[in-house]
């Protein structure tokens, strides 16, 4: 028999969609029992857990778990549920960014760990920074590295189409945090955070905000939540100290734009001699979704036109289109 805290493990996993203890505690158990050398019970276990882990595809889980009634119904409305599989790895950002966000990433991994000694771990995080910059992305490779669902919440949206409701549903978010643990990423903070609303709207939002507030306050949940922005400057700043962490995301510098150059040609198949020097100081205040865009386009004429037309005149007029289109 599994120990008893197996058991519990199991079951507490289970109920909050947390996959990676689940699986993690499961192979403990079949470890235990080829230990004991019940060898077949190990290797059955050990496929069980496989072909549930194949099974998975893209959180039918969690689709699974959901109880089916008005209140899910209402909640997927709010929500949008992405699976993603980006890793950090695969992003391009500045030693700080990354730190914070592989510090985030280990302290989730130790919870029960960090709560046993009465501490917190990071889960309320603040980005902020100009568009195409890795914000959105961030939060998918942080879900995808905990192999959680990821929910976007867009903020504005929610506001304007619930109108004296959206109150009662950020509230639901917020209950829904509880059973699914997932990354609930509050898209277009601003549209509530902000110091500058005008006319009949003011009284609700900052009533929103005040929910808002409260909720991540008493939040004791597993799931982690994110504002993003970017529009720090229209933030309230009495805002900020109550985020564990706030991430600044900026335009890539000459390292960063070259390193984004790098593995973006390489994983487009793109093997030209391109002078990435002369590219990069070219693409200077262009964002990574820019530069990304940028060799995608290139790829493309590639295809169309054939490599030898590709010149490093034609992957300048690109970035100088991008920069100016007009
Ligand atoms: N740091 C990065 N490293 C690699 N690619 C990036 C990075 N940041 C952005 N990209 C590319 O740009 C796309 C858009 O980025 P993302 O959606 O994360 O921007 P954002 O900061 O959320 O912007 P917005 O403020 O408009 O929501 C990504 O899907 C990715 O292709
Ligand atoms: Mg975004």
């Amino acid at each position: 028999m599994a120990a008893a805290e197996q058991i519990k493990s199991l079951i507490k996993s289970f109920g909050e969609g947390d996959d990676t203890r689940f699986y993690a505690t499961a192979m403990q158990i079949a470890a235990l029992e080829a230990k004991k050398g019940h060898v077949a019970l190990a290797d059955e276990l050990k496929k069980l857990i496989d072909n549930a882990k194949a099974g998975k595809g893209r959180g039918i889980g969690l689709v699974r778990n959901m109880p089916v009634n008005a209140a899910q119904k209402e909640l997927s409305d709010l929500l949008e549920l992405v699976h993603p599989d980006i890793k950090l790895k695969q992003m391009v950002l500045a030693p700080t960014i990354v730190k914070s966000l592989k510090r985030i990433v280990h302290e989730q991994h130790k919870l029960d760990l960090i709560r046993e000694h009465n501490l917190q771990p990071r889960k309320k995080l603040l980005f902020t920074g100009p568009p195409g910059c890795g914000k959105t992305m961030s939060a998918k490779a942080l879900a995808s590295e905990l192999r959680i669902p990821l929910f976007i919440i867009r903020l504005d949206g929610l506001i304007s189409r619930y109108m004296g409701e959206s109150i009662s549903k950020l509230r639901l978010i917020f209950d829904a945090m509880h059973q699914f643990r997932a990354v609930y990423l509050f898209d277009e903070f601003d549209s509530i955070g902000t110091t500058r609303s005008n006319g009949n709207e003011v009284g609700e939002i900052k009533r929103i905000l005040n929910t808002f507030l409260l909720q991540i306050e008493k939040d004791d949940s597993n799931s982690l939540v994110i504002a993003a922005t970017n529009l720090p400057e229209h933030l309230d700043h009495a805002l900020f100290r109550r985020f564990d962490d706030i991430i600044v995301y900026k335009l890539p510098e000459l390292p960063e734009i070259k390193e984004l150059y790098k593995s973006r040609l390489s994983e487009l198949n793109l093997s030209k001699n391109y002078n990435i020097d002369k590219i990069a100081q070219e693409s200077i205040n262009l964002s990574y979704a820019d530069i990304s865009r940028i060799c995608e386009e290139l790829a493309k004429d590639v295809l169309v036109y054939g490599e030898d037309e590709v010149s490093e005149a034609v992957f300048l007029d690109n970035i100088r289109l991008r920069k100016k289109p007009f």
